[in-house]
């Protein structure tokens, strides 16, 4: 009889986009959700300046304890977005604290048009590997409403990593 496969949906997201495309995976992949909370105001020019300079200066800050371990799931799917070219500093630091609890998993971005080269390799480099799967869906992405095609090529391929 086959195990059941648990998958938990990590995410930060300030403006809705990179929660409403975790609550779609999270929904078609039947995956439990964690948002990471961290306690900065980053509303309004001070707010978006203050999440640049820490993203692209990589500044590890406070985030609320996850209330789900990650040890315990089989694969955590992490979705960020792009600050200043970096990863938001709110998922670079669940990175740092959580990374040895992390088997396995797979990775999604969304930005505005921003190539994802570096971040995928500063997260290969944190982590000491590879996503199983990786997604990055831009603005012209969202706008020519290609992100539901993506996000479903971006399941099969879970479900067919999870299967071999
Ligand atoms: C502080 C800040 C810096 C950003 N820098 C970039 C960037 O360098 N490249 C890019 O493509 N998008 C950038 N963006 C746009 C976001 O990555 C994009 O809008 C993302 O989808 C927002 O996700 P969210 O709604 O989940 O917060 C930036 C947004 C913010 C707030």
């Amino acid at each position: 009889m086959s195990r059941i496969i648990k998958i938990l949906v990590v995410y930060y997201s300030r403006s809705g986009k990179t929660r409403n495309i975790a609550s779609i995976i999270a929904k078609e992949l039947e995956a439990e959700t964690e948002e990471i909370v961290d306690h900065k105001n980053r509303k309004g020019l001070l707010g978006f300046i203050s999440s640049g300079n820490e993203a692209y200066l990589q500044r590890v800050i406070p985030i609320e304890k996850l209330k789900k371990d990650p040890a315990g799931y089989d694969l955590i799917i992490i979705g960020t977005p792009v600050w200043a070219g970096y990863l938001s500093s709110p998922v670079h630091s669940f990175l740092r604290e959580y990374k040895e609890k992390i088997a396995k998993f797979a990775f999604f971005i969304t930005c505005m048009g921003s190539d994802p080269g570096r971040i995928l390799l500063n997260v290969e480099h944190i982590m000491s590997k590879k996503p199983v799967v990786v997604m990055n869906i831009n603005h012209r992405a969202f706008k020519k409403q290609y992100q539901l095609k993506m996000i479903d090529e971006f399941v099969s391929s879970i479900k067919q990593n999870i299967k071999d």
